[in-house]
């Protein structure tokens, strides 16, 4: 099973793919991840990359698509792909578009989480993340049982640099601006899947297994 998942900033795409991944056992490829982790290793692709990511714009076209290249060409792709966050210009979509032709493949199916802006700001302002795992966390909706402390590994839970306020407003622009408008390219493909992403957790997974199953 191929499968995109887009929605804006904070609609829940982390949390729905960990879910995904976990009952599909296909590879989870998200270019924010990817790109965390190289500001992390303080890489010369992470400088560049996080001085894109602190302001909430988007990081250059050319080196996603080239983090998707390597990812895409891996052997572990060959039972299916969740690329989370990937593609986010019509650039980007037509890049992915090209390389899965080239590999054989294709897309089988968009799903796209949709949810308020004043929700999304809500969430991502009370996001904590957890350093070790990856497990993610919400303050007043999904608390861990310790504020600093993730229930599942003991890890060291954090704000990414990019949940303030300000920088969550921006993210929001450049998404409506850069992004939005793959909705209506991946609809006129017939791909698209909306899902509404204003549930609780486990009914919006409920909703997003329905279609997968009937994929
Ligand atoms: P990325 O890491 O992809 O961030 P994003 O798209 O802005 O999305 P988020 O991870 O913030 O939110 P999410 O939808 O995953 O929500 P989550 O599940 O965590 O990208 C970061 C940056 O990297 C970009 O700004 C850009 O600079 C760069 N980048 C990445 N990809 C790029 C690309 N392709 N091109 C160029 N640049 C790129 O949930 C959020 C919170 O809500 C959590 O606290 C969670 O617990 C809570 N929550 C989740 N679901 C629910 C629910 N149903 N009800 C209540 N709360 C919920």
């Amino acid at each position: 099973m191929n499968l995109i998942l887009m929605g804006a900033p904070g609609a829940g795409k982390g949390t729905q793919a960990s879910m995904i991944v976990g009952k599909y056992r296909i590879p989870h490829i998200a270019t924010g991840d990817i790109l965390r982790k190289t500001v992390a290793d303080k890489t010369p692709l992470g400088l560049t990359a996080k001085s894109y990511m602190d302001k909430g714009e988007l990081v250059p076209d050319e080196v996603v698509i080239g983090i998707i290249r390597e990812h895409l060409s891996k052997s572990g792709v060959s039972k299916g792909f969740l690329l989370d966050g990937f593609p986010r210009t019509i650039a980007q979509a037509e890049a992915l578009s090209q390389m899965l032709e080239e590999l054989g493949k294709k897309v089988d199916a968009v799903v796209n989480i949709e949810a308020s802006e004043e929700e999304l700001v809500r969430r991502l302002t009370g996001r904590r993340t957890c350093k070790k795992c990856g497990r993610i966390y919400h303050l007043v909706v999904d608390p861990p049982r310790s504020p600093e402390v993730c229930d599942i590994c003991s890890g060291e839970l954090y704000q990414r640099s990019d949940d303030s306020e300000t920088t969550v407003r921006n993210r929001l622009k450049v998404y409506q601006k850069e992004t939005f408008p793959l909705i209506e390219y991946y609809k006129k493909k017939g791909l698209l899947n909306v899902i509404d992403g204003e549930h609780e957790v486990e009914e919006v997974f409920e909703d997003v297994d329905k279609l997968l199953k009937n994929l």
